[in-house]
């Protein structure tokens, strides 16, 4: 038996690192995926083959007589450190620890950029593994095991990620708690500044200058709070999608005026933004943790010309959409 399942990636549309103080934060799965296929091997093992995860930043030097690839292992062996979590831990569920189980990896998310790609492999690798060993999970079920995932490999995670990765479309998060709202179509342009920025060291970071400068952050903290909530209000209203659009992309460009403003932008990160801008992106901001990483722009009707504009900046654009589906079974083959 072999099964096929995907998983997406996602962005977080609003209030990250606010979300770390407690505040909300909107998040939606988006149309780059994660394909997984797992089938049994007589091995009694797990066998991995990564056949295209995208890793960032292929470096290659030169000197005389050669020519030297430094490509980010480190980053791919990351990703394959989930992969492995995860089959172990459907393996307990089932209860079948001994049995030999192969997964082939292909991926359309870049790694480390800031778009869940960790979270991605994680949802379609439970996805494949449980759907081949017999296991009945809903997606929301599999959302759950990927955060159980996250806090293994990782030590900590707010499970943000693998809940939108399983379940699709929009997510509101607050303190824990998941709520889907109702889904739109967004225009989005997604721009890859071609480097990445460690969440860990950002959130630090943040939280250093929170606590050196509490009187000038707290405000800033509370101003994304309550833009969330204002988001929100415009995503689940009945008022029409120009104005909709309108209204979002004035909030995503405070948005990053906040996020810069806690120094997360960069030079390239702030280029994209503006370049998005300029070529008619309603709004754009960081998505993600920043540091480098990803930005993305609302762009209807001129995701061509925006994305153009982001090549000439210097970054990698993605047209994509946000993806109503989350973890999906392709193919169940006998
Ligand atoms: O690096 P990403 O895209 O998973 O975003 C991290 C979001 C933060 O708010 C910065 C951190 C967090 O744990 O929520």
């Amino acid at each position: 038996m072999r099964v096929l399942a995907s998983a997406p990636a996602k962005i977080i549309l609003f209030g990250e690192h606010s979300v770390v103080y407690g505040k909300p934060a909107i998040a939606a799965a988006i149309d780059l995926r994660t394909y997984v296929r797992a089938e049994f091997n007589d091995s009694g093992r797990i066998k991995i083959e990564a056949r295209d995860i995208k890793t960032p930043g292929l470096i290659v030097s030169f000197s005389e007589d050669s020519i030297y690839f430094e490509s980010d292992y480190g980053k791919a062996a990351e990703v394959l450190g989930y992969v492995r979590q995860a089959i172990e831990l459907v393996k307990e569920e089932a209860d079948k620890n001994g049995t030999g189980i192969t997964v082939s990896i292909t991926s359309q998310i870049p790694v480390g950029a800031g778009l869940g790609s960790s979270a991605a492999v994680a949802v379609a690798t439970i996805g494949a593994v449980s759907k081949l060993l017999g296991l009945e999970l809903t997606n929301e079920e599999v959302g759950r095991l990927g955060h159980r995932v996250e806090l293994l490999v990782q030590g900590a995670s707010s499970g943000i990620d693998p809940t939108v990765s399983a379940i699709g479309g929009f997510i509101h998060y607050e303190k824990g708690k998941f709520e889907h709202l109702p889904f739109m179509e967004l225009p989005i342009v997604v721009g890859y500044t071609g480097s990445s920025g460690s969440t860990k060291e950002l959130v630090a970071m943040v939280r250093e200058n929170y606590e050196e400068m509490p009187g000038i952050f707290e405000p800033v903290l509370n101003s994304m709070g309550r833009l969330v909530e204002r988001a929100k209000e415009v995503i689940i209203s009945d008022i029409d999608r120009e104005l909709k659009f309108q209204t979002l992309g004035k909030f995503m460009n405070i948005n990053h005026g906040l996020l810069d403003a806690l120094g997360v932008s960069t030079k390239k990160l702030s280029e994209l933004v503006y370049a998005a801008r300029v070529a008619g992106a309603l709004g754009a901001k960081i998505t993600g943790a920043g540091g480098g990483g990803c930005m993305y722009a609302l762009s209807p009707g001129k995701q061509r010309e925006v994305a153009t504009a982001i090549t000439i900046a210097g970054g990698t654009p993605m047209i994509t959409k946000i993806s109503r589906e989350g973890l999906r079974i392709e193919e169940v083959l006998p």
